[in-house]
């Protein structure tokens, strides 16, 4: 395990959180790189028996340093604006490596991305592909497209990370997206390359996304009988975690079920997994700033981290399980984790149970290596958190504090 108890004392790896805190001080996100390397590496090894690339999904953990890990265990990206492309760039992905994602792709990002000659460009609408022909016929490319297909299909996740059903804003209608392909032949300055799915993150049943993907290969075959053949299935992400540490879909169970799922193409598929890789490899290590008791007995446990440096559980209701760093024999208590900011949805946890909690103590928030540290904001004038990546016994800080001066360094 990457985040366990020795002697009693949480740590990452070979170091004890303690240390870090010591040095770094808190919040701060802890990132274990031996995690990402063992599920990087069995999500690759369970799909082997099949062509594919993973294409990492930068949006989970957009951190450089996290970005190129896993592009050195051979990862591709999944970028979702020019920002995230421009950092897979630099972190040494190439264009023919990264696929680019997003309903609201600004004709700047598709003009960066056409002249790139990324992968493919995974294009949301008709109005789309009137932007992007026009930009690649200006600039004299015949540009690679996948087109995201909607394919209506419940991912039985939160609404707020469902993306897969008619009513989201996501992607192009199944019907009309055949009509795009075949309208796509009389167009030379697009060239499809691709069908793209992705219904929703955080999924925890194996079932949405064999049927998603069943759906990917039915239009495939539909478009190669018309003589439309593509290059690849573009599947999305979306395996979810087991948040409150019970059992989780395993590597090999998913890819069961996808391959299972496509068995009727050749086709090269494309993964883009997230969470799944990254969330139970990174912690928030927090320490606790007040306990205050009310007269009722509710006791508030008030963390030096908030809403601003981890929004999930503010913005979805998300759980996260939220552990004492030091075991040291004293009696648990009921509780609400709550961080500092003047917001009511600002707590991290209502009901908890935690050992006696008492200001300096350190706790550590679990599984917020995804959708954590990306969704920081400046909330309060409150400092970005830094972030720290644990290698064995050795750790480094891959993202400083961020000060006042840095956020002012932007303004006039
Ligand atoms: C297009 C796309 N691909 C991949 C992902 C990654 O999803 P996850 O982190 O759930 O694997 C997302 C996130 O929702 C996405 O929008």
């Amino acid at each position: 395990m990457t985040f366990d108890y020795r002697q009693d004392i949480l740590a990452c790896d070979l170091v004890p959180l303690p240390d870090i805190a010591a040095v770094v001080g808190t919040p701060t996100y802890v990132y274990g790189a031996s995690a990402i390397r063992s599920r990087f590496g069995a999500l690759d090894a369970a799909v082997a028996t099949v062509p594919h690339a993973l294409h990492y999904a930068l949006k989970a953990n957009a951190t450089s340093a996290v970005v190129r890990l896993l592009r050195g265990l051979g990862a591709a990206a999944d970028a979702n604006s020019v920002g995230e492309i421009e950092v897979a760039l630099r972190a040494g992905y190439a264009p023919a490596d990264i696929v680019f994602t997003g309903v609201g792709k600004t004709p700047a990002e598709l003009e960066r991305a056409v002249a790139l000659d990324l992968k493919a460009i995974n294009a949301e609408s008709a109005g789309e592909l009137e932007r992007l022909e026009a930009i690649a016929t200006r600039l004299g490319r015949r540009t690679r497209v996948a087109l995201r297909v909607n394919p209506d299909i419940d991912a039985r996740s939160h609404p707020h990370i469902s993306t897969g059903l008619k009513r989201n804003k996501f992607g192009v209608p199944y019907e009309q997206a055949l009509e795009l392909c075949r309208g796509m032949r009389g167009r030379p300055a697009l060239r499809l390359v691709g069908v793209h799915v992705h219904i929703g993150s955080q999924i925890t049943t194996l079932e949405p996304l064999a049927r998603a993907a069943r759906a990917a290969v039915a239009f495939a075959e539909e478009l190669a009988r018309e003589g439309i053949e593509l290059e690849h299935l573009d599947l999305g992400g979306g395996l979810g975690i087991a948040y409150d540490g019970g059992v989780e879909p395993s590597a090999d169970e998913y890819a069961s079920a996808i391959i299972a799922a496509t068995r009727g193409t050749r086709l090269p598929l494309i993964l883009e997994p997230g969470r799944w890789v990254v969330g139970p490899s990174g912690v928030l290590l927090a320490s606790v700033v007040d306990v205050k008791v009310h007269p009722d007995g509710r006791r508030f446990v008030v963390l030096d981290a908030g809403m601003t440096e981890l929004l999930r559980p503010a913005l979805y209701g998300a759980f996260h399980r939220i552990v004492a760093v030091r075991r040291d024999g004293r009696t648990e208590v009921a509780c609400d984790v709550v961080g500092p900011v003047c917001e009511s949805s600002d707590a991290f946890g209502v009901d908890r149970s935690l050992p006696d909690p008492r200001p300096g103590d350190l706790v550590a928030i679990l599984d917020a290596g995804a959708y954590g540290a990306v969704m920081a904001s400046n909330y309060n004038r409150r400092p970005m958190p830094p972030e720290v990546l644990v290698d064995g016994s050795a750790w480094r800080v891959v993202r400083r504090r961020q000060t006042v001066d840095d956020q002012l360094a932007c303004e006039a």
